[in-house]
């Protein structure tokens, strides 16, 4: 679908009314015959002639309204939208009132919920869902551009990401993410990539990496992509994301339950990838490096047990507990890879623990960081991108639940705070700079019954922190 702003007749108008407002001329006689009252996300359409249509959407009583409301009022005019059998609309929507939030806003946040609602993954579906009729949204208003621009940049990187995300672990293997990092790089000037391969990992000495790849028949890959958007001087942001293509748990198998879903255990990178698609076509006038730790877990007679010792990039030494918290042992030697390109900062994305999901549930990412300024401003753009996260201490008082007799460290803190001791965990290898670490395990995918889906969560926040950072 087309976004845009002008002026020109539509086949539809939709507007937003409340239940205790006067509502547009044409539905006045609805109004008194009772059959639509206004609740919020309510819909229904007017016609004025055949061709000429009004499609009202209930906002509730009157009262500027919540961000949630405002995204409940989208998605429902689209339900209906998709029922009509029409090609262009104007929008009126994002002139409903909503608390401290600019006309520009309210665009940009309303595409990004129409693309998301619009995304399909049906490729793998003999019976395709018919495409929606309608082919162009207009909105009305001033100095829109920016906002449509970046709303759709965003929605671009999100259907990337989801579409990596949502593909199987028999086609989505590191190595396949690493072609799509490539065939990305080729469609912009400004991105490059370069990619280290098993026994480069493991020559390296990334001994913590190389102890969750050797387990699998698959490949694994470390996958820089640069992107550079201003002068090759600057310091770039790092992202380094958990590319565990599919966590069986190893040598510590999980149960067949808590399998299902680890196919989503690649998140991380692919909204690396997400991101880097959005701020490439956005020409953001910064310097951008996405590391990718991409790995299979599995068990196997080349696998890593239990009690195992490694030797991490940084020196220190890990004793492996337990092969199912095995995102932090590829994220660490990718975090001290990072030391490499002199950050800025660094943030990762990984779908770290399940224990997040106990503390935050499903609705916020957990951010634990080692500079309170970055954890500011994370939370702030979860506050502009509806994208949110929240804190979680990263005290020195957790550190000892990783405590093993012959190691360094161990690589798992027991049952108690199990997100913030993962953070603990990657703490001790990101001494060097500025540090944002976020949990995604319960935001990148949602699952709902027989239903399963990535999000594209975080990109939302992330691209609207490196939006904040240029303005
Ligand atoms: N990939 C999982 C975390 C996860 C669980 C993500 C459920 C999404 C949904 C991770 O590798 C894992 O297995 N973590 C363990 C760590 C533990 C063994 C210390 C966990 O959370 O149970
Ligand atoms: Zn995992
Ligand atoms: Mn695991």
């Amino acid at each position: 679908m087309k976004f845009s702003v002008k002026n020109k007749p539509v086949d539809c108008l939709i507007v937003g009314v409340f239940k205790d407002q006067p509502w547009p001329d044409l539905s006045q006689t609805l109004k008194k015959s009772g059959d639509f009252s206004g609740n919020l996300g309510e819909c229904w359409v007017v016609y004025k002639d055949p061709a000429t249509r009004l499609l009202l959407v209930g906002c509730g009583k009157f009262a500027p309204l919540k961000e949630r409301d405002y995204k409940k009022v989208i998605l429902s005019s689209l339900k209906t939208l998709s029922t009509l059998n029409i090609a262009t609309a104007q929008n009126l929507l994002p002139q409903l009132s909503v608390e401290k939030r600019s006309l520009a806003w309210k665009t940009k946040y309303a595409i990004e919920i129409y693309r998301g609602g619009l995304y399909r993954f049906d490729q793998f579906k003999s019976e395709k869902k018919p495409k929606m009729a309608l082919k162009e949204m207009i909105f009305r208003g001033k100095n829109l551009d920016k906002a449509i621009q970046q709303g759709l940049a965003i929605a671009d990187g999100m259907d990337f990401s989801k579409n990596l995300s949502n593909l199987p672990s028999n086609i989505c293997t590191p190595t396949y993410l690493a072609k799509e990092a490539e065939k990305l790089s080729k469609d912009f000037k400004t991105l490059s990539v370069k990619t280290l391969n098993k026994s480069q990992i493991k020559k390296l000495g990334m001994g913590a990496f190389y102890a969750v790849a050797k387990g699998s028949a698959q490949d694994a890959k470390l996958v820089s992509v640069t992107y550079q958007g201003t002068a090759k001087n600057k310091a770039p942001i790092v992202f380094v994301g958990k590319g565990i293509t599919f966590d069986t748990g190893g040598i510590s198998l999980k149960q067949p339950d808590g399998m299902i879903g680890m196919k989503y255990d690649m998140s991380g990178a692919a909204v690396i990838l997400g991101i880097i698609k959005a701020i490439a076509e956005l020409k953001l006038p910064i310097n951008v490096v996405g590391l990718l730790a991409c790995a299979e877990n599995m068990p196997s007679g080349e696998a890593s047990k239990p009690e195992d010792i490694v030797q991490t990039l940084s020196g220190q030494t890990v004793e492996i507990m337990n092969t199912d918290a095995e995102g932090r042992l590829v994220l660490c030697d990718a975090l001290t890879y990072a030391e490499r390109f002199k950050p800025e900062i660094v943030i990762d994305i990984a779908t770290l623990t399940y224990a997040v999901m106990v503390a935050l549930g499903q609705h916020a990412t957990a951010l634990l960081s080692n500079n309170e300024t970055l954890a500011k401003d994370l939370l702030a753009a979860g506050d502009d991108s509806q994208d949110r996260v929240w804190q979680l201490p990263l005290w020195d008082d957790y550190q000892e639940q990783l405590n093993s007799p012959f190691a360094d460290m161990s690589n798992s803190g027991g049952r108690l705070a199990g997100t913030i001791t993962a953070a603990c965990f990657l703490s001790r290898f990101t001494k060097k700079f500025k540090w944002a670490h976020l949990d995604v395990a319960g935001t990148a995918a949602l699952m709902a019954g027989t239903d399963r889906y990535a999000t594209g969560r975080p990109i939302p926040l992330l691209v609207q922190y490196l939006i904040n950072r240029c303005e």
